[in-house]
């Protein structure tokens, strides 16, 4: 089983990544062929500033390494080190038909939170395609929100295949309803782009200020409550310990559930849970030379593989004479 994913270097990894789709690539390392990556071209839709997409990148690649992704048991590169992906992007676009892309929410949303509508960011569905075609991915595991884009890059497949034979594996998304859609501080989506995110990697302090602004109601502590409603429950117990969870979510149904005094435990939690790898992120980001390294490494690897399906596309299409 080929599994890939992968995440954009554009800002703090944060607890909607992590249960989306680092948990499920880590856990998969022993059980599939492991297609890990930061998607610094996609990055360049949004981030145009030199320092923190380069930073970015390596902080992407030191929180997977981090969180226990082991390179010499996976493939673990940086998109751009693999420049077949945007040929491969160009003779996939000759396929895609307008009407696909313009009908991606990914889209829209964006244009509405003010990134700037370019090209790049209207085919950026294309390249996601492209990457997961290129090494013939058959499981994708993401959040919900990248549901379409996996959608379009079967869509995709389905027309190269049918247009000039066999050629690509048609790709499945992995999704978790649990976890499908982690809520943020405010309740919407957590996501880098709405500004309501929990990052996994901050100094308690600022760790404690993000905790403690997760909106709640402002309803009396004795007043019985709808545990599913409340956004700070929906975030504390994806960390609860079960017999913990089950007693705070009597003091919901029963009334006495205390928001501050759950904030301070989902903070410890939260310390406990990810202050280890904290620790090892640093020591990372210290030598970023090795850091290079290992990528460059998973890069010469990823670029065989590349090789091969290149080749048969370049062959399918007639652009071998
Ligand atoms: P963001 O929306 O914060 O910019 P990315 O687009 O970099 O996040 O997403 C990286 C991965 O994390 C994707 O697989 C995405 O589906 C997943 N993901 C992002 N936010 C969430 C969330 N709130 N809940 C579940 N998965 C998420
Ligand atoms: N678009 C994805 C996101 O924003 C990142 C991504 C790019 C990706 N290429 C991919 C995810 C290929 C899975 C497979 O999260």
């Amino acid at each position: 089983m080929r599994i890939l994913s992968g995440i954009q270097p554009s800002g703090q990894l944060h607890i909607g990544n992590y249960f989306g789709m680092m948990r499920s690539m880590i856990a998969n390392m022993d059980r599939a062929e492991l297609y890990a990556f930061i998607v610094d071209l996609h990055a360049l839709t949004s981030v145009h500033d030199r320092e923190r997409l380069s930073r970015g990148t390596l902080e992407a690649a030191a929180d997977f390494l981090a969180l226990g992704l082991d390179p010499e048991r996976c493939i673990f590169w940086v998109q751009s080190d693999v420049p077949e992906v945007t040929e491969l992007t160009w003779i996939l676009s000759t396929l895609t038909p307008m009407g696909l892309l313009e009908r991606c929410h990914s889209y829209k949303d964006k244009i509405a939170k003010g990134v700037a509508p370019s090209h790049g960011l209207f085919s950026y569905p294309v390249l996601m395609a492209a990457d997961i075609l290129l090494y013939q991915a058959e499981r994708v595991p993401v959040g919900k929100d990248q549901k379409q884009h996996i959608e379009v890059a079967r869509d995709i497949a389905i027309k190269f295949n049918n247009t000039f034979g066999d050629t690509f594996v048609i790709p499945e998304p992995v999704i978790d309803e649990n976890l499908a859609t982690i809520p943020g501080l405010d309740g919407q989506k957590m996501s880098k782009s709405y500004g309501n995110t929990i990052p996994i990697f901050l100094p308690p302090k600022e760790l404690k200020k993000r905790v403690m602004a997760i909106v709640t109601d402002s309803r009396p502590v004795e007043e019985p409550k709808d545990p599913d409603k409340c956004n700070l429950y929906n975030i504390y117990k994806l960390f609860a310990p079960a017999d913990r969870l089950a007693e705070v979510r009597g003091l919901y149904l029963n009334g006495g559930a205390m928001y501050g005094k759950i904030k301070l435990e989902l903070l410890d939690l939260l310390i406990d849970k990810f202050g280890p790898a904290q620790e090892k992120r640093a020591q990372l980001l210290a030598d970023p030379g090795r850091i290079r390294d290992i990528l460059h490494q998973g890069a010469e690897k990823a670029r065989a593989k590349a090789a091969i399906t290149i080749d048969l596309v370049r062959d399918r299409a007639g652009l071998k004479y």
